[in-house]
């Protein structure tokens, strides 16, 4: 396989919401994609997410863009390692990692510190923290070789502001909270590699499947809106605008930063 001038990205968790979003910025910016998904099959449309064709894979191709599936669970770190041979075997290079699977999935009713049960934690850390750190590790010999990448891990605002659930949510911002840091450590080391490694901070994100749920976990009410000095809730395209930001060459001076997406619902340092 020739390396093809094109930049590539690997995004996970891209068969919806925040994911897929990133996914059709960066090919919108020029990038071919893996895009890579516990289920990547067109039932990911369940939530009522408006699509331009049938799955991320044709949009993206739409756009003139190539695009290459992988599905399996990155909890394993075997599938990462396949993730990283299956891009260069098809594409020869990648230039942007973003680690965006994941999600809040432990029971909220038993989630504050002092009564989460241990296996939600680590749960929770598999998930989130796990899977990025696996995908991070699998593709290293490939940025060191090309000595550059992009890595944009998607963090959350719980994992900064404990407030943001009245201190519920215990596991997931751990396990998030893991995540910024794991960040900077990696910034700090593979920064003389020429590999740049930040974190994006999302709000609530008012996903297809975030709106499906909202008012029955309680999610987007009038408290919610009222914290947010900007007054909405981000889209998609507002986080998938950060990463681009990182993924890209405006932020090449940039490296082991958190940045809030949030309509200034943090307005403390991260
Ligand atoms: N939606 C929000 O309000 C919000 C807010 C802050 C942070 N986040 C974070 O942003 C990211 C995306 O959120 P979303 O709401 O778009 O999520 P989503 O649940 O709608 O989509 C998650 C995607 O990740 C994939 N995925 C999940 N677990 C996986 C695994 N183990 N291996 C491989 N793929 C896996 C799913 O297949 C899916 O494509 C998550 O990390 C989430 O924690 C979301």
């Amino acid at each position: 396989m020739t390396r093809s001038r094109t930049p590539v990205a690997v995004v996970t968790g891209a068969g919806r919401g925040i994911g897929r979003a990133v996914a059709l910025m960066l090919a919108r910016r020029g990038m071919d994609l893996v895009v890579v998904g516990r289920d990547m099959s067109p039932d990911y449309e369940r939530y009522g997410e408006e699509m331009s064709a049938g799955t991320v894979q044709d949009e993206i191709e739409a756009m003139g863009r190539r695009a290459l599936v992988v599905e399996g669970d990155l909890r394993d770190r075997a599938v990462a390692d396949r993730v990283v041979e299956q891009s260069v075997a098809g594409f020869g290079r990648i230039d942007v990692l973003v680690n965006n699977a994941g999600g809040a999935l432990a029971p909220p009713e038993r989630s504050f510190g002092s009564q989460m049960p241990i296996e939600d934690l680590d749960d929770m850390i598999r998930l989130n923290t796990h899977s990025a750190i696996h995908c991070c590790q699998a593709v290293m010999p490939v940025m060191r070789e090309a000595r550059s990448g992009s890595i944009v891990n998607v963090g959350s605002r719980v994992a900064i502001d404990p407030a943001t659930a009245g201190g519920r949510l215990a596991p997931y911002a751990m396990s998030k909270g893991a995540l910024v840091q794991y960040t900077r450590h990696l910034a700090m080391e593979v920064g003389p590699d020429g590999i740049r490694v930040n974190c994006v901070s999302p709000g609530i994100v008012a996903t297809a499947r975030v709106m499906h749920f909202a008012a029955k976990r309680g999610i987007g009410t009038d408290d919610d809106l009222n914290a947010i000095p900007l007054r909405r809730f981000a889209t998609p395209d507002d986080i998938a605008g950060a990463v681009a930001y990182f993924a890209g060459e405006e932020s090449t001076y940039v490296t082991g930063q958190v940045l809030s997406v949030d309509g200034g619902a943090v307005l403390t340092p991260s």
